[in-house]
């Protein structure tokens, strides 16, 4: 699929989602390009009066984009529970486990989801897998440690690789790195999500497991599929 097609997709599955999208909701908007389709239809909605309650966001580029369009976007903590977050995917498994992170932004991501009620995620049908293969996973590491965890992976087999950003290490929102695992398919996504969990040093992991209730997938032929669990 060419970027063109896969971003005609994207902007389809994020405007039906928009759908979602009520007066008055406290609502958490992810980050990515799918969703930036997303936040130009919430702009659009908010010229005609589209009034919610709070709005929270998982990245200093979605968030500048919600305030371009007049949005007021609050810090969680000040937020009790947000109503739906609506937020792409990297790959989506069919029992809904994800994996997410492709843009460096799953601590806030991770974060916004836990302290939802409902999480939508959006994409085209090429991030739909059986079992959640083809990404690498994403992991953010404390600095202070960061060569230590390395090479630990290194030592379990899990083939790290840094993330860059040009020839600098990436460096996400709170100043730490990310480390791409990858493992492909990752065989049993609850035991490594509970092997990082455990890992000192480790700040959170891409691996989103029983977090998302529902997907709105858009298919090549141009049905838009709302999937719940
Ligand atoms: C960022 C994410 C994104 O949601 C994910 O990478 C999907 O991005 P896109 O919509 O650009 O394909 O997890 O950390």
């Amino acid at each position: 699929m060419d970027k063109e097609e896969q971003d005609r997709l994207k902007k389809l599955a994020a405007v039906k989602a928009a759908e979602l999208v009520k007066p008055k909701m406290k609502l958490g908007v992810g980050t990515g390009s799918t969703v930036a389709f997303l936040i130009a239809e919430l702009g659009r909605r908010k010229k005609e009066g589209l009034n919610l309650a709070a709005v929270v966001t998982t990245s200093s580029r979605s968030k500048k984009q919600l305030e371009s369009y007049g949005f007021h976007v609050a810090e969680l903590a000040t937020v009790d529970q947000l109503d739906v977050t609506i937020d792409g995917a990297d790959r989506i498994a069919a029992n809904f486990d994800g994996i997410k992170g492709g843009g460096g932004a799953l601590t806030m991501e991770k974060n916004v989801a836990v302290n939802s009620r409902q999480v939508v995620w959006i994409v085209d049908e090429s991030k739909m897998v059986d079992h959640l293969s083809g990404f690498p996973l994403p992991v953010e590491v404390l600095p202070i440690s960061c060569v230590q965890n390395f090479k630990l992976f290194q030592a379990e087999g899990l083939n790290p690789q840094w993330r860059m950003s040009g020839n600098k290490r990436f460096v996400t929102h709170y100043g730490n790195y990310i480390i791409d695992l990858n493992i492909d398919p990752i065989p049993v996504p609850s035991g490594l999500a509970d092997y990082l969990d455990h890992t000192v040093g480790v700040v959170e992991h891409g691996l989103f497991l029983g977090m998302c209730n529902e997907v709105i997938i858009a298919h090549a032929d141009g049905n838009i599929e709302d999937r719940k669990k």
